[in-house]
């Protein structure tokens, strides 16, 4: 191989060795950009097969004494640059102007990350969650596109009932062939999921289920078309009105601090008899009447009640045991949004929805 690499010496003058060593140092640089570095310092290095070598041997050894200098000085030269390609071939480093050239300030200050945080929605729906995890509960989920039959009619609202108008629907279109039980809209409370969990496992239960509701509202200052709420269902043998009102006390002390009072105002909810509004004593003023509470002193939280007969009926006909001469129950819902707005000092419900890292990272 060597033979013909090497160009023969046609004499020892100047110019044939600067045309013979000028085309060995090309071909050495050639050798370095298309070999590695192992197979180019073996190629030239090599102790019995190297290039360079042979070139001493044929150039060198082989000089008449007259022109060993000029020959000799003409292979060191290849030999440093040889050796000098070896180097930045092993990856010695780069030049001092390439390192120049990407050089940075480590006096300057880091791209910085954000770290994230809870969304003041997903912080407050956690608190309540936990305030009744404490007391023994379990967290259960249903979906968001929901059955006429577990949104409604489960709930003891019949089709066509007016009790169907206090909350404005949103329907998934092109449901006319199907019967109107099985008809899908976007769920207008968790209330369905009390269904859905009776239907999986007989009494007792003591569930809390949070999730995201759907109504078609329009949105102002306090109102919003998708919001978050807490459902709550308690059913065991003997679970009186007092359990309820002694559960939600302790929840409302929980979340707004132990000073708040609460009462219970006679509401209507089809799936609850007798059934109930929670008020608050005003987290604002302590009661004494404010602009927040409209000089009440109380402010209306959420809905609760016992649950009715009707509900367990529709229970027992997947789990017998729900039968009301023998358990009874009380459930309740809750805002979240509304729970959030009251604990942070929010007047707007928008804000929660922006995505504006101004407002969001106040609660980070
Ligand atoms: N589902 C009711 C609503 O969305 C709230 C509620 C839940 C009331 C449970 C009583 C019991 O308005």
């Amino acid at each position: 191989m060597s033979n013909e690499t090497i160009p023969n010496l046609e004499s020892y003058d100047d110019d044939s060795l600067a045309k013979a060593f000028s085309a060995l140092e090309n071909l050495a640089k050639d050798d370095a950009s298309a070999l590695g570095a192992e197979d180019f310092r073996l190629r030239w290095l090599g102790r019995k097969q190297g290039l360079l070598n042979d070139v001493s041997s044929r150039y060198l050894k082989a000089a008449p004494p007259a022109f060993k200098k000029s020959v000799g000085e003409r292979f060191k030269v290849l030999k440093e640059l040889v050796e000098g390609l070896l180097e930045s071939a092993s990856g010695a480093g780069p030049s001092d102007a390439a390192l120049a050239a990407e050089a940075i300030d480590i006096t300057l200050p880091g791209t910085r990350r954000l770290i994230g945080a809870e969304h003041p929605i997903t912080k407050t729906l956690n608190e309540i969650v936990n305030v009744f995890a404490a007391l023994g509960y379990s967290v259960g989920v249903g979906p968001e596109v929901e059955t006429d039959f577990y949104n409604f009619e489960s709930m003891n609202f019949p089709p066509g009932h007016p009790a169907r108008d206090t909350q404005d629907t949103l329907v998934v279109a092109n449901q006319e062939r199907r019967s109107q039980r099985d008809r899908l809209l976007l769920r207008t409370h968790t209330s369905p999921v009390q269904m859905r969990t009776m239907e999986q496992q007989p009494p007792p239960v003591r569930i809390v289920i949070p999730g995201k509701v759907h109504r078609n509202d329009a949105q102002d200052a306090t109102h919003s078309p998708i919001f978050h709420q807490v459902e709550g269902l308690c059913v065991d043998t003997n679970i009186t009105f007092s359990d309820l009102k002694g559960t939600l006390d302790h929840a409302m002390k929980a979340l707004f601090g132990s000073s708040v009072k609460t009462r219970f105002f006679p509401s209507f909810f089809p799936f609850t008899e007798p059934s109930a509004d929670v008020q608050i004593s005003c987290i604002f003023c302590g009661g004494k009447g404010c602009r927040k509470c409209k000089q009440s002193g109380w402010i209306e939280l959420l809905g609760c009640g016992m649950v009715d007969p009707a509900v367990f009926a529709f229970a027992a006909e997947k789990q017998p045991a729900y039968d009301p001469k023998k358990i009874s129950g009380f459930a309740f819902g809750m805002g979240v949004e509304r729970i959030a707005m009251m604990k942070y000092g929010i007047s707007e419900i928008g804000q929660f929805y922006a995505g504006d890292m101004r407002f969001l990272g106040q609660f980070a």
